[in-house]
């Protein structure tokens, strides 16, 4: 599901590029993946994370997708020219990823789960697609956050088949993603590290 104005106010500033730079920051120092890997986004936004992801991981290959062509468009703005070069931009659905299994060494999605109305299929989608012994980089949040009294009123999601922390965590295990590292507030969200066992 695409933005609404609101939300394209939450993640199109400087506080959100801040955010992002210690969540990855607090990855890598529990992942510190070599460099030369195969890395995704999905659901990239306007960019800010496809850059901090190379520049605290220096992949060889970067590709950063997302639903809406406009964040695509964005983003291949947002990133400095010769960053851009570094990275293949495409729009896409991550229900229908158009890459083949098991190639990417790391997936990275911020924020994206929660906007997907089937997102346990977005989630099998991420598990193909990463090798075996590969790497989910996750940043999610909970419906008491994007659905309270508030919020609910001015951001836009779907509204049915919502996770929580014990959903989110039954579906990663199903999917054969065992955690290597998470933060967690159970009402709030989490930020996870997790391997590809299978
Ligand atoms: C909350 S924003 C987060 C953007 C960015 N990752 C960040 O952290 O600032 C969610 C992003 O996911 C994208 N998105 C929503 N549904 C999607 C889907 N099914 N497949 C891929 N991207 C999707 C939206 O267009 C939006 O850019």
């Amino acid at each position: 599901m695409k933005l609404n104005w609101a939300e394209l106010l939450v993640v199109n500033n400087p506080s959100r590029v801040f955010q992002q730079r210690i969540e990855i920051g607090w990855m890598r120092k529990r992942m510190p993946l070599p460099p030369g890997g195969v890395f995704l986004e999905i659901g990239c936004g306007r960019g800010a994370g496809a850059s901090i992801i190379r520049k605290e991981f220096s992949p060889s290959v970067m590709c950063a997708s997302d639903l809406d062509f406009m964040m695509i468009r964005r983003a291949m703005k947002y990133l400095a020219p010769e960053e851009a070069r570094g990275v293949a931009f495409l729009t896409a659905d991550a229900l229908h990823l158009p890459h083949p299994d098991g190639v990417f060494d790391a997936v990275f999605g911020f924020g994206v789960l929660h906007h997907v109305p089937a997102w346990q299929g977005a989630l099998s989608e991420i598990g193909r697609v990463i090798k075996p012994g590969g790497v989910y980089f996750l940043e999610e949040i909970y419906p008491p956050l994007y659905q309270n009294i508030l919020t609910k009123h001015i951001l836009l999601h779907p509204a049915e088949n919502r996770f929580r922390s014990p959903e989110l965590k039954q579906a990663l295990d199903l999917t054969g993603f065992t955690p290597v590292a998470s933060l967690e507030h159970k009402f709030f969200g989490i930020l996870a590290v997790l391997r590809k066992e299978r």
